[in-house]
C-alpha cells in the first residue's frame, strides 16, 4: 500500500512515488493510525482557508477529520487551528491527495471524500498539473470509501463540470445520489469559492455520490 502506485501521476507534489520515500514513513504512519478506527472519517482535499475542515471537526467531535492540502503555510494554519482548540480528532497534512489515495490509503477507510472547487487548470510552465478529477482519481476516491460512503465534488467551471460527469460515468461503483448530502456531517462555513459563488451569484455544479454495498 505505501509502495510505488502502478502509474505515474502528472505534477504529483514530491512525485508521483513520494510514498515509497523513506523520510515520508512517519507522515504515512500517522495517516494509516488516524484511519484505523470505527469512528466514520471525512476527508477533504484542498481545504485552503480551512473553515470547512476546521468548523466540522469542531462540532462533530464523533468524526475524525482529515484535510490534505498542497500549500504549506494553510497546512500550519490548520495544524495550528487544531493545536489551539484541542482539536485531536483534525488531521491536516501537506500532501498531494493524488498520492495519498493511490499510495496510501487502505480500502474501505474513509465515510466522506470532499473535494470543492479542484484548481480547473493545468500550468505548463510550472509543470503543474491540479485538474484532479480524471477517471483515475475517482477509481481511488471509490476505492478508498467505505461501503455506503459519499463523494461530494463541486466547481463553478462548466467544462470542467462535464469532464467530472465523464470521470464519475467511469466508476461503476459510484452512483449520483444528491440524497447523500444528508450523510455529511453538518456544515455551515462556506469555502472559499462557495462564499465567492454566492455573493456573486454564480451558479454552483454539484455531485454527491454514494458508493455501492
Ligand atoms: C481552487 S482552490 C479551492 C479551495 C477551496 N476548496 C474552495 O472551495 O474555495 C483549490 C485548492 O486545492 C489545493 N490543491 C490543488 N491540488 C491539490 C492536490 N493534488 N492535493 C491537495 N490539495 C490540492 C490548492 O492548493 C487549493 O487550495
Amino acid at each position: 500500500m505505501t509502495t510505488a502506485p502502478s502509474r505515474d501521476i502528472a505534477g504529483a507534489l514530491g512525485g508521483s512515488r513520494l510514498f515509497a520515500q523513506p523520510e515520508h514513513a512517519r507522515l504515512v504512519a500517522q495517516w494509516r493510525a488516524f484511519l484505523a478506527t470505527s469512528r466514520p472519517i471525512l476527508l477533504e482535499i484542498g481545504f485552503d482557508h480551512g473553515r470547512r475542515l476546521t468548523h466540522t471537526a469542531a462540532h462533530h467531535p464523533d468524526w475524525r477529520v482529515a484535510g490534505i492540502e498542497v500549500r504549506r503555510r494553510r497546512v500550519d494554519e490548520a495544524k495550528a487551528w487544531a493545536a489551539e482548540h484541542g482539536l485531536p480528532n483534525l488531521l491536516a497534512w501537506r500532501a498531494d491527495a493524488r498520492t495519498v489515495l493511490a499510495t496510501a490509503t487502505p480500502a474501505g477507510s474513509l465515510s466522506v471524500i470532499e473535494a470543492l472547487f479542484p484548481d480547473p487548470w493545468v500550468d505548463p510552465a510550472h509543470r503543474i498539473t491540479r485538474t484532479l478529477v480524471d477517471p483515475s482519481f475517482v477509481a481511488d476516491a471509490a476505492r478508498a470509501l467505505r461501503p455506503g460512503g459519499v463523494l461530494h465534488l463541486a466547481t463553478d467551471v462548466d467544462d470542467y463540470a462535464a469532464n467530472m460527469r465523464e470521470a464519475l460515468e467511469t466508476e461503476p461503483s459510484l452512483v449520483l445520489d444528491p440524497t447523500a448530502a444528508a450523510l455529511r456531517p453538518r456544515c455551515e462555513a462556506l469555502s472559499r469559492r462557495e462564499w465567492r459563488c454566492a455573493q456573486d451569484d454564480i451558479p454552483i455544479h454539484r455531485f454527491w455520490l454514494r458508493k455501492r454495498g
